[in-house]
């Protein structure tokens, strides 16, 4: 099976909610691909997601409750057929981390998936109001759909 890695900074916004809303889709197609996430940076490690992202998700039906915090590791390259960041930051952090031409294909952009090479970041909803949680929600829920349209014809 397939496995994706969605990655933020502190693994408690953006990515949880990458990683529950992009599973929700791949189920709801009835395509068995693998999604978790993880964090560059270490400050929230065994934490449930913000609050904010949790509320956001539930009005979608979506439960990431039991989502805890990791931090990237470069072990996950071997783990991992895709990793997607968020935003220009986790790319870098993450990108220079890879070793190999192999590795460092595996990185890219999420929204790339939906806007080839133009690296428009997903923001950092953390320091601002649930506005900030909603503009996630729409964004990676654009990049579900594609990402799963791109599955379907890949597999034909
Ligand atoms: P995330 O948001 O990267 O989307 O999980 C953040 C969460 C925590 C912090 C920064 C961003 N922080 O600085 O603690």
């Amino acid at each position: 099976m397939e496995k994706i890695l969605m990655v933020c900074l502190g693994n408690i916004c953006r990515s949880p909610m990458a990683e529950g809303i992009v599973q929700d889709a791949f189920r709801r197609h009835n395509i068995a691909v693998e999604v978790h996430s993880a964090g560059t940076a270490g400050y929230h490690i065994g934490e449930s997601a913000d609050p904010r992202a949790q509320a956001e998700l539930r009005k979608h039906q979506i439960d990431i409750s039991n989502e805890r915090a990791q931090q990237f590791i470069p072990e996950f390259f071997q783990t991992y057929d895709f990793i997607f960041t968020m935003d220009r930051n986790n790319f870098s952090d993450v990108y220079y981390l890879a070793e190999t031409e192999e590795e460092r294909a595996k990185v890219d952009m999420l929204m790339n998936v939906v806007y080839p090479g133009e690296n428009i970041p997903i923001p950092d909803p953390y320091y601002g109001g649930s506005s900030g949680f909603s503009q996630v929600y729409s964004m990676i829920s654009e990049a579900a759909e594609a990402l799963v349209q791109n599955y379907k014809s890949k597999k034909k």
